[in-house]
């Protein structure tokens, strides 16, 4: 691979439409990155319909910033790396197409990148943190464990049976009457409360099983709710917030742990939106004290960004794997 390898990446999976230089896999040059987010707040949560417009609208002017704030042009581009899954479908579409004809027009090489995948990479950006190790990838839509043998080489050890994490986040902040993104706002409004006010409970699963379910936690926070105003009694926010943050953090950092030692990994990473949790992270870090490295992305490269798709696909590209003008979009994309 030559110096100065330029990956230009492209993310619309979802409300962000984003795209980046990165230098070598590693160094972010720009990380452009245009949320959406106050588009959908008023319906409470992501429009499929409505991203996809915002994301076609925004696509060719974030490229374009993208390109300037790294202070290069197309012709510097070595490699162009999309987010083609999973995610929505219309949505990511507008990247893959946009890459596609990029990557046409300039006569460039192009590589079609897992958003999950993605996620995981975060964590080599600005590093030269490598695998192996064990990864809690938690967001909007996913919360998998993930033991990372190698660049491109996973095992699923466990995953959400119903709701994601960040799922269950949005759904109780829009309960609480919070807004949308859920999980910035539950973070804020539990440094305030007392996680031990309400026990709201966490499903267990037996010896050995490493899956996760949130959507018991979020129906209990739920009837809590009904059953205070149904009773006329108060509802403390700052309570309601901390005391389900702290079981959904409890439920991820035991099978985390549990899934580390089987593993006996020297190393823990967190990635996905909700890795920008406070609490988790700091839980985390605690529980596994002298045992375990625990290591996780600058808050804004655990949200969707463009960084972490260039770097991953940097390594896909490595291992040989260059795609075509086949390349599609998928809603429901695997890992492998
Ligand atoms: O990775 P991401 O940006 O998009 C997906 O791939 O889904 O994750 C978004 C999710 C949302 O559910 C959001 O509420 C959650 O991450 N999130 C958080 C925090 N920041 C973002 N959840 C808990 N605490 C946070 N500080
Ligand atoms: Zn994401």
């Amino acid at each position: 691979m030559k110096e100065n390898f330029i990956t230009l990446g492209i993310e619309t999976s979802c409300d962000e439409t984003s795209v980046s230089v990165v230098q070598d896999g590693r160094k972010i040059l720009s990380n452009a990155i245009f949320s959406q987010i106050k588009q959908h707040a008023k319906f409470g949560g992501v429009v499929p319909e409505i991203a996809s417009r915002q994301h076609l609208e925004a696509i060719s002017h974030v490229t374009q910033k993208s390109l300037e704030d790294a202070k290069i042009s197309f012709d510097d581009v070595d490699l162009i790396a999309v987010t083609h899954g999973p995610g929505l479908v219309g949505a990511l579409l507008v990247g893959v197409s946009y890459a596609k004809g990029l990557a046409y027009a300039l006569n460039k090489p192009l590589v079609g990148v897992n958003h999950i995948e993605g996620h995981i990479f975060a964590n080599f950006l600005e590093t030269d943190f490598t695998p192996l190790f064990l990864c809690l990838v938690v967001s909007g839509s996913h919360s998998h464990l993930i033991h990372v043998n190698n660049y491109g080489n996973y095992e699923v050890m466990g995953k959400t049976v119903d709701d994601a994490a960040g799922e269950a986040f949005d759904k109780v902040a829009r309960a609480l009457g919070l807004g949308y993104p859920g999980g910035p706002l539950i973070d804020k409004y539990a440094k305030q409360g007392d996680e031990t006010a309400i026990p709201f409970p966490v499903a267990h699963f037996k010896e050995g099983d490493l899956s996760f379910s949130f959507s018991g936690i979020k129906s209990a926070v739920l009837n809590y709710l009904n059953h205070q105003r149904q009773k006329g009694l108060p509802i403390i926010v700052e309570d309601v917030a901390a005391s389900f943050q702290k079981a959904v953090v409890d439920a991820l950092v035991e099978n985390t742990l549990k899934a580390a030692e089987m593993k006996k990994v020297k190393t823990i990473a967190l990635a996905g939106g909700v890795a920008a949790n406070s609490r988790l992270r700091e839980e985390l870090s605690s529980r596994a004290g002298t045992d375990f490295n625990v290591q996780y992305p600058p808050m804004i490269l655990c949200t969707d960004n463009a960084a972490m798709i260039a770097c991953a696909g940097y390594y896909r590209y490595i291992i040989g794997n260059e795609a075509d003008m086949t390349l599609n979009a998928y809603a429901n994309l695997k890992l492998f």
